[in-house]
């Protein structure tokens, strides 16, 4: 046989194996006599995702509104890989809080040993995600989230320096809000400060810059073997950069006794049974990747929503300066507490409207039989519940894509079951920062609103699109407005 030949025979040979391996990937919902989407070859039923085409809550809101009703859940492929998406409220709140026993994984990948920022709270599963949670619950109570508010007053101040005192003006309102959240970022989880800051921000824009959709998801698929690679999820040059800062900064607030209380560093240091230095620095990264992104997305949507209806812009003005009055002017957690949602119902329309993380994602650590069916969800089955999706469900929220903050005045709200909203997930794997993340963003939105009123522009985009690129719901574009001093 020439080598032609030969060389021939390989290539067909390799073709048929992986063939078959795509069919037999394919096939798992079919085995298990599951309702499911038909999956086309290779892309299973997220076709156009992966080039950016389509928003991957595009893809899965059509699932959802196909198979809604017929079923807890239906099973659907992402490429190759078998999901469960979860259809029912009833199964949402088993698989969020009643039996969330048996979904405590996520099922990301992490490589603590080559790439040490990943040990943390996002990316981790099992007993190390399980000790991490238990110590920074210690970390994120609600006394301690209280003292941090006096720095974020300070910080909110550069909100009202970069609005200026022009009058009129058309204000890149992504970058406004981008500045505050990352200078938040800066303080809070890296201790830095100033000047400090500038070269941070650059960081958080970079980390992704190495990132190639198909490795992470070989990663997803064959973790073992992507440790053994030493496959790394975030560009080297910004991990060693967020790496050096926290140790430094610890190091120095160590040095230093007696600081007021300012960042997660100091408390996560300063708890009984602390953590290694570097698991404290993953920890600071993990806050930028899970917190900084939806941050900014909130705070661009609720004042687009807002220049939209200048009445609810208007009266929340007027609340938020009658309560900073009662307050001396300042934002005191007295104040915050009164503003609270009920004069800010809107924020939460945004939530739903907008829900940064468009799903949550589980991986069942033990077969789970749903209540009162004939289902089963087997041990390591990767589960995907569709908040935005469930967000702009008809039978829950009537008239979903109208933005409607009255449908968050409090009897509305607890018509509808827990499972029903769920901007920051919930349970055990819930958002642990979730309390953190709202006042942060209160206190922005009381720096935003409380001089300056804001209205859709010629450079506005409406409707608002998504980026494709991201897995969150983010403005396409920046987020652009027309701002007045209002005094
Ligand atoms: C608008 C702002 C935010 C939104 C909408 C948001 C939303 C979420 C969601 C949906 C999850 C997954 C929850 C689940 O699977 O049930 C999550 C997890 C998490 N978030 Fe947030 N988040 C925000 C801000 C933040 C901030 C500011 C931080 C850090 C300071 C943060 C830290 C985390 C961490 C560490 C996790 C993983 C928790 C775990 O697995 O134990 N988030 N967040």
């Amino acid at each position: 046989m020439d080598l032609m030949h030969r060389a021939l025979l390989t290539a067909l040979g390799a073709m048929s194996v992986f063939y078959a391996l795509v069919k037999i990937s394919l096939g798992y919902w079919k085995r298990r006599g599951i309702l499911h989407e038909k999956p086309k070859f290779l892309w299973g039923n997220i076709k156009g995702v992966v080039s950016g085409k389509r928003h991957a809550q595009d893809a899965l809101q059509d699932i959802y509104t196909a198979y809604k009703g017929r079923a807890p859940f239906v099973g659907f492929y992402a490429c190759l890989k078998p999901f469960i998406l979860a259809l029912d409220l009833k199964l949402v709140h088993q698989i969020i809080f009643t039996d969330a026993g048996h979904f405590t994984s996520r099922g990301l990948y992490s490589n603590p040993s080559g790439e040490p920022l990943s040990h943390n709270l996002l990316q981790l599963d099992g007993h190390k995600w399980r000790s991490l949670h238990a110590k920074s619950a210690e970390v994120f109570t609600p006394a301690n989230t209280q003292k941090l508010l006096v720095r974020l007053s300070q910080i909110s101040s550069r909100i009202q320096r970069d609005l200026g005192e022009k009058s009129h003006q058309t204000l890149n309102i992504s970058e406004l809000v981008g500045a505050y959240n990352t200078e938040v970022m800066a303080s809070m989880a890296f201790g830095l400060v100033g000047q400090d800051t500038e070269e941070f921000a650059k960081w958080t824009r970079n980390y992704w810059a190495d990132f190639r959709l198909w490795q992470a998801y070989l990663a997803l698929e064959f973790p073992l073997i992507a440790r053994l690679l030493q496959y790394k999820s975030y560009a080297e040059p910004a991990t060693a950069y967020f790496q050096k800062v926290a140790l430094s900064q610890l190091q120095e607030h160590r040095r230093r006794d007696r600081q007021p209380l300012q960042t997660f560093l100091q408390l996560y240091s300063n708890a009984e049974k602390p953590l290694t230095d570097v698991e404290i620095a993953a920890q600071s990264f993990g806050f930028v990747l899970a917190g900084l992104g939806p941050l900014n997305a909130t705070l661009a949507f609720c004042l687009y929503e807002l220049a939209r209806q200048p009445e609810v812009q208007d009266r929340t003005r007027l609340e938020i300066n009658k309560t900073l009055e009662l307050h001396g002017g300042q934002v005191t957690p007295e104040c915050l507490r009164e503003l609270s949602f009920n004069d800010l119902t809107f924020f939460l329309e945004t939530l739903r409207l907008h829900t940064p993380h468009p799903f949550l994602l589980r991986r069942a650590t033990k077969e789970f039989e749903v209540p009162g069916s004939v289902f089963v969800i087997a041990k390591g089955n990767n589960v995907l519940i569709p908040t935005a999706a469930i967000h702009r469900d008809p039978g829950i929220y009537e008239n979903p894509e109208r933005f409607y903050p009255e449908r968050f005045e409090e009897e509305a709200r607890r018509s509808r079951p827990a499972a029903a909203f769920l901007p920051f997930g919930d349970g055990l794997r819930g958002c642990i920062a979730a309390r953190f993340a709202e006042q942060q963003l209160l206190v922005g939105l009381v720096a935003l609103l409380r001089q300056h009123r804001y209205a859709p522009s010629a450079e506005t985009s409406i409707p608002v699109e998504y980026d494709n690129r991201r897995l969150l719901l983010m403005p396409k574009s920046d987020i652009k407005l027309s701002v007045e001093r209002v005094d």
